[in-house]
């Protein structure tokens, strides 16, 4: 039951570090070494794989974008994502030797299984990311990963992208160990990083009330906008998901170097912009970020800011600042994605909608 939430949705919101942990448990040997007992592709095929595609839908989608990051960092293997429902109608090059992820929370998303079924056909290898035990993608799939987030009741996915996110980066590591791209002690470090966020994320959710504050503050918005720039942009987009889902407002997301090329058009006065700020680092992601909010405050916009604890950079530039843990940039989604949620959840609430059953929507989409 919601075990005294008002909904599943943000009953599933608050489970989410124990999902995490539980998606990373039992992943490697006494000696250190990742393993994936799921994944029936042996060594050899994997070292063989020469391309990646990631296909899913909706959230899952999303997830693959993030994926696509980690992944060619820790491998240098090629990766694709692509829409599970554009895949099979372009022709795509696949063969012995293409590894396809299907990323999908329910294992019956038709246009995922009907993408699976095709890639198989044309001999590719595919592998399920997935959350529910013996469903059909997982049966028809040459190897899966379970994410074990437990049962995710709540049309709006969110303990499930996080653990998707969590079993992309466990793939990515590994590929990384079987085709020795990277040395055994910077897995582990890294494995050491993940270990450590269900805590972090414990953090940003023990600062929820923040977040409901804003969303009382914005309850009347029309349209919110939400920008990111390298993994932090597939959370711009989950976030304007998640608020089209539940609370019915036009949302949407953009790579924040795409502004000028267009977007930026839309900002006027007053318009509520969550800027996902990157964490500071040898590349200059941070200090474009700093420009792109600039740009949309001198245009009126409000920025509402996510950004890492010691930033005090980003201070002079944000209207409304929500702090997070400081983690590395390939991680930094698994808690930049979690205020997103709670903001659309507390919206919709307020805006008296059912958000563990927003209207048009089904929890698993079994028509392509
Ligand atoms: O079960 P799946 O992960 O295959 O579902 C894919 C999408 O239908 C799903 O993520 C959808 O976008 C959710 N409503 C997002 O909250």
């Amino acid at each position: 039951e919601k075990d005294g939430f008002d909904w599943f949705m943000r009953k599933e919101i608050f489970e989410q570090p124990d999902a995490v942990a539980a998606s990373l448990l039992s992943r490697h040997t006494a000696t250190g070494a990742l393993q994936l007992d799921e994944v029936r592709i042996s060594e050899d095929d994997l070292r063989e794989v020469d391309k990646i595609i990631v296909i899913a839908c909706g959230t899952s989608f999303y997830a693959g974008l993030v994926a696509k990051y980690a992944i060619e960092h820790w491998t240098r293997i090629p990766c694709e994502v692509e829409l599970a429902s554009e895949f099979r109608y372009r022709d795509p090059i696949l063969t012995r030797d293409t590894l396809v992820v299907a990323i999908s929370q329910s294992g019956e998303t038709a246009d995922t299984l009907m993408a699976i079924r095709y890639a198989r056909a044309q001999r590719a290898k595919v592998l399920a990311i997935c959350n529910s035990n013996g469903s059909t993608i997982p049966r028809e799939s040459d190897a899966v990963i379970y994410t074990h987030a437990g049962p995710e009741i709540g049309v709006a996915s969110t303990k499930g992208y996080l653990t998707q996110l969590i079993a992309c980066y466990l793939l990515g590591l590994y590929l990384a160990q079987v085709r020795g791209t990277r040395f055994g002690d910077e897995i582990a470090m890294i494995v050491r990083e993940l270990e450590t966020m269900p805590q972090h994320i414990q953090t940003v959710l023990d600062n929820a009330e923040e977040v409901y504050a804003l969303a009382r503050e914005y309850v009347d918005a029309t349209s919110v906008l939400f920008l990111g720039r390298h993994a932090g942009y597939p959370v711009a987009l989950e976030g304007a998901l998640k608020l089209k889902e539940l609370a019915y407002i036009h949302a949407e997301g953009f790579a924040a170097g795409e502004l000028k090329h267009g977007p930026i058009a839309l900002i006027e006065d007053g318009l509520p912009v969550f800027c996902v700020v990157p964490p500071r680092g040898r590349d200059q992601l941070h200090d474009k970020m700093i420009s792109g909010i600039q740009e949309i405050k001198a245009r009126g916009a409000t920025a509402i800011c996510l950004a890492e604890d010691d930033d005090d950079e980003i201070t002079p530039y944000a209207d409304r600042l929500i702090r997070l843990p400081k983690v590395s940039t390939l991680l930094q989604p698994l808690l930049s994605v979690v205020p997103l949620q709670l903001f659309a959840c507390e919206l919709a609430t307020l805006r008296g909608h059912d958000v563990d059953q927003p209207r048009n929507l089904a929890k698993s989409v079994t028509v392509e």
